[in-house]
């Protein structure tokens, strides 16, 4: 998968925090720490999740599905593959940042067994946006 068709996705399903740069992708991509979990139907790309695992710890970085693919289960099999694959490398407990109004996305991460941790306020911050609290979840795996 390309950083172009990643970062393409990622821009059609976020505003704020803003979507991540075709170079940002890059950059994770040839992180060895780093694991992607893609959907492709058609040869086209509906969603991606990605991880990073550090020590025995995961953090899901981003997720998302094309907005015209959701609520067909994409989302759920890309985070189970994803904490699967993980755990495989090690990882005993994965941790998530969300924007406290993502209702969707919090509901999706509540279904896995993700639990709160904690919020922070005001961590998503850019010029010309209102700053908005995020919620930590932690899901331990194994
Ligand atoms: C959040 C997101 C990834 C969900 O993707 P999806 O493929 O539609 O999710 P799924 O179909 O796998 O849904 C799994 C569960 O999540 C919850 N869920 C997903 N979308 C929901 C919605 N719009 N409203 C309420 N619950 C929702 C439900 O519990 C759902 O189970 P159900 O369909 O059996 O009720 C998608 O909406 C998205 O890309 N949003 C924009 C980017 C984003 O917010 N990413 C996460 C940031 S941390």
């Amino acid at each position: 998968m390309t950083p172009e068709a990643l970062a393409d996705l990622h821009a059609a399903c976020f505003t704020q925090p803003p979507p991540w740069s075709a170079a940002s992708f890059r950059d994770m991509l040839a992180d060895p720490a780093c694991h992607l979990e893609t959907s492709a139907e058609d040869a086209s790309l509906t969603g991606f999740a990605l991880f990073r695992v550090a020590a025995d710890e995961a953090e899901l970085l981003t997720l998302a599905v094309a907005p015209d693919a959701r609520r067909q289960g994409h989302a759920r099999a890309l985070m189970r593959a994803g904490l699967a694959a993980v755990q495989a490398r090690g990882a005993r407990a994965c941790f998530l940042e969300v924007a406290a109004y993502n209702a969707p996305a919090i509901r999706l991460y509540q279904a896995l067994g993700f639990g709160l941790q904690g919020r922070r306020n005001a961590y998503y911050c850019a010029p010309g946006m209102v700053p908005v609290d995020a919620l930590v979840f932690r899901a331990g795996l194994g």
